[in-house]
């Protein structure tokens, strides 16, 4: 709590173009708290370098991330919006928590794996302890809250551990954050692969759909998505290909399986890979207007930079130094 209001922190990783994944199981869901909670949503570009990034493309992206924020639906005079970077903060708790977060806690971290997995060549520290940063991230604004897709549920439930580790040892210092991992949308599968998640560092571009696709593109990766041998669209367990389009077709249409099933009843993968495909282009196109517009206007970008990191850093810095005193540092 800050305040009299609840807290809802997230954060994208500006480490690639951003995906329905990103959309449908995180983004969409951010601006369901402008309202009534007190709102930090940050480009994690700190998190982003413990992959190697090409500089101007991470600069590039940090940008457009947050443009993105904006164009699906945040407003920035109601939701703080800034860069991770632009408030040391976030490193200097992290450093502080690094010391309550066990090696064997961290090696568990099933990203970790398969992210070691990926970059077998580039293991370094940060991507170890890149949960205690994303612990640091939430703790820092007493957050109650965590939007986020599946993926990140063991980082949250760190975070949780850590804090509630803090607060035994020095009396309640942090909020205890709950992840909300919103059913519909909380995990999709890659269009060529539907058992993988859907990812924007996936080097098989049609495997992915981005938010910012444009509508042939989009049609043409759906028609092109695995599927299976049989004909019927229904959800069932051995149907991964179609449970991952009629998951994505509920998402945008709002429509249940159940209605989704007597909608294509009797009709076959084409048709409904194509309705799949034109919804998912419908629903993105106001975000893209809208994106295009902001992204036009680099000085505004900056602005709601520069005032969503003083705002972020005046909550930081209470939180950051109640932890120095308590852990008896001299401030
Ligand atoms: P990142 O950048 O990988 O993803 C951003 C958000 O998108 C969700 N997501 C998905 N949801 C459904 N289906 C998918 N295929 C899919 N792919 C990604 C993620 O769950 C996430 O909510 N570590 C985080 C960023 C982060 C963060 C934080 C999040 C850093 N600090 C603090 C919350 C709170 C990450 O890498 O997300």
């Amino acid at each position: 709590m800050l305040g009299d209001k609840k807290v809802t922190f997230s954060g994208v990783q500006p480490s690639g173009n951003l995906t329905i994944g990103n959309y449908l199981g995180a983004l969409r869901n951010f601006s369901k708290y402008s309202e009534e909670f007190q709102t930090f949503y940050c480009v994690v570009d700190m998190h982003a370098i413990t992959v190697r990034q090409i500089p101007a493309e991470l600069r590039r992206r940090t940008y457009e991330t947050l443009a993105l924020y904006i164009a699906c639906g945040l407003d920035p005079e109601k939701n703080c919006l800034y860069v991770q970077s632009h408030v040391p903060a976030h490193a200097e708790l992290s450093w502080i928590l690094n010391c309550y977060t066990m090696f064997g806690e961290l090696g568990r971290m099933t990203q970790f794996k398969d992210k070691s997995a990926k970059h077998a060549d580039n293991i370094n520290a940060g991507l170890f302890t890149y949960p205690t940063l994303m612990a640091a991230d939430i703790l820092l604004y007493q957050t109650d809250v965590v939007p986020v897709g599946i993926d990140q549920k063991q980082h949250v439930e760190l975070a949780r551990n850590i804090a509630n580790r803090f607060n035994q040892a020095y009396s309640e210092t942090f909020t205890v954050p709950e992840p909300i991992i919103e059913k519909s949308g909380m995990k999709i599968m890659s269009l060529a692969d539907p058992t993988k998640k859907m990812s924007k560092s996936d080097e098989n571009t049609n495997a992915v759909v981005y938010i910012l696709d444009d509508k042939d593109t989009i049609i043409r990766k759906f028609k092109r998505a695995v599927t299976d041998s049989d004909t019927e669209i229904r959800y069932a367990e051995s149907k991964d290909g179609i449970n991952n389009l009629m998951s994505i077709y509920s998402c945008f249409t709002g429509k249940s399986f159940g209605e989704i099933e007597a909608e294509f009843a009797g009709r076959g993968y084409g048709d409904f890979k194509l309705a799949v495909g034109e919804a998912c282009a419908d629903a993105l196109a106001p975000v893209q207007a809208k994106y295009n517009e902001l992204l036009s206007d680099k000085a505004y970008l900056e602005n709601v930079m520069k005032n969503g990191a003083e705002q972020a850093s005046y909550f930081a810095r209470k939180t950051l130094t109640k932890v120095k005193k308590k852990i008896g540092f001299v401030i």
